[in-house]
């Protein structure tokens, strides 16, 4: 891997933001339906062809390392659905950033964790998130449209069982879908030593139904598990998004992700991958550079650094998503990776 000098310095935006968090979509396919990400039929898949080889995949984030990226997560879709999950993380985790090897994390269904777990911490995993929205087995089955609660209860048990420490679950609260069970998921998060981190609803969905009106904001989370636990907050959140409370006391703590009505965009360090190899300066970008074109041109990796600026260069100030003229993005969540 070579980058030239001039190119190997960090990636800084027009506003100063310097991005170290590299978010790498493994692929865009779910085995789970999600009312608020898919419709029942699920979206039209990206083209086989154009999604990322696990060389592409490695080559794309020894470059961004040169360039001051220190920890990469890889989402999805579903990122266990990829065949190669454990080889991609074994080979992230080996290459060397700034202060050493990336640290290399993932968010999952854990649906597939009750069989990966184990190997994912074996080939280096620092960390998982797994999205939990509800842990009554009937509203799972609604929610996602498959019947596996069951399964991500085990995938969380086997995900404990492997060491890995904190996990964080991540639930997206919903008016009259899961919002009169927060208390439930909190005690259910305690009970396991995992963190929850409730979501404000972001406006990224196929289907295009997301409302204001619908989104339950973090106030009311905050009011609602305010009458049940003793919150505390717990210092400043940083270039983090979760606002973190210490619950009655602690030592368990509660994040409030209130990306819509308290953006967070101020202090972003992060930049994504698509599947097939676009990169994004934002959740919410209109545009993306072509990281794929160039790898399959032959591309140097003063090409793809190029383009990393490039890219970081022209990143807006924030998501806009309160201001009238917001635009959703063209690809559905699924297909951009949390
Ligand atoms: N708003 C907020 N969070 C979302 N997620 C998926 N869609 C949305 C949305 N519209 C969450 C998932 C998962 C993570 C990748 O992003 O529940 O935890
Ligand atoms: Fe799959 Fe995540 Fe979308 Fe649910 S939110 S369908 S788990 S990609």
């Amino acid at each position: 891997m070579t980058v030239s000098s001039h190119l190997a310095r960090p990636l800084v935006d027009s506003f100063g933001r310097v991005h170290r968090d590299l978010r790498i979509s493994l692929t865009d396919v779910c085995n789970l339906r999600c009312t608020y990400c898919m419709p029942a039929e699920g979206v039209p898949w990206l083209a086989r062809e154009n999604i990322l080889a696990t060389e592409e995949l490695v080559r794309v984030a020894e470059v961004a390392a040169a360039l001051g990226i220190v920890e990469v997560r890889l989402t999805g879709g579903e990122p266990l659905l990829r065949r190669d999950a454990v080889d991609v993380v074994r080979q992230m985790a080996a290459i060397e950033g700034e202060d050493g090897p990336l640290e290399v994390s993932m968010t999952t269904n854990a649906l597939r964790l009750v069989k990966l777990a184990g190997p994912l911490a074996e080939a280096g995993l620092a960390r998982v998130n797994i999205s939990l929205d509800t842990i009554r087995a009937e509203r799972f089955a609604e929610l996602t449209r498959r019947d596996r609660l069951q399964d991500v209860l085990d995938g969380i048990d086997a995900a404990i069982e492997a060491g890995f420490a904190p996990i964080k679950l991540n639930a997206v609260a919903m008016r009259d879908v899961n919002d009169d069970e927060l208390v439930d998921l909190v005690r259910f998060a305690v009970d396991k030593g995992c963190e929850i981190r409730f979501i404000e609803q972001m406006p990224l969905d196929a289907g295009h139904i997301w409302s204001r009106v619908k989104m339950v904001t973090g106030e009311e989370i905050l009011a609602q598990l305010g009458e049940a636990f003793e919150l505390t907050p717990v210092g400043e959140r940083g270039a983090a998004p979760a606002e973190q409370f210490r619950i009655d006391g602690g030592p368990s703590t509660v994040g409030v992700i209130r990306s819509v009505s308290k953006p967070f965009c101020g202090a972003c360090d992060r930049v994504r991958i698509t599947a097939d190899g676009q990169l994004r300066n934002c959740l919410f970008a209109r545009e993306e550079s072509d990281l794929l074109s160039v790898l399959r041109a032959d591309g140097s990796d003063d090409d793809l650094a190029e383009m990393m600026h490039t890219c970081i260069a022209g990143k807006l100030p924030g998501h806009g998503i309160n201001d009238p003229g917001f635009l959703q993005p063209d690809r559905p969540m699924s297909a951009i990776g949390g």
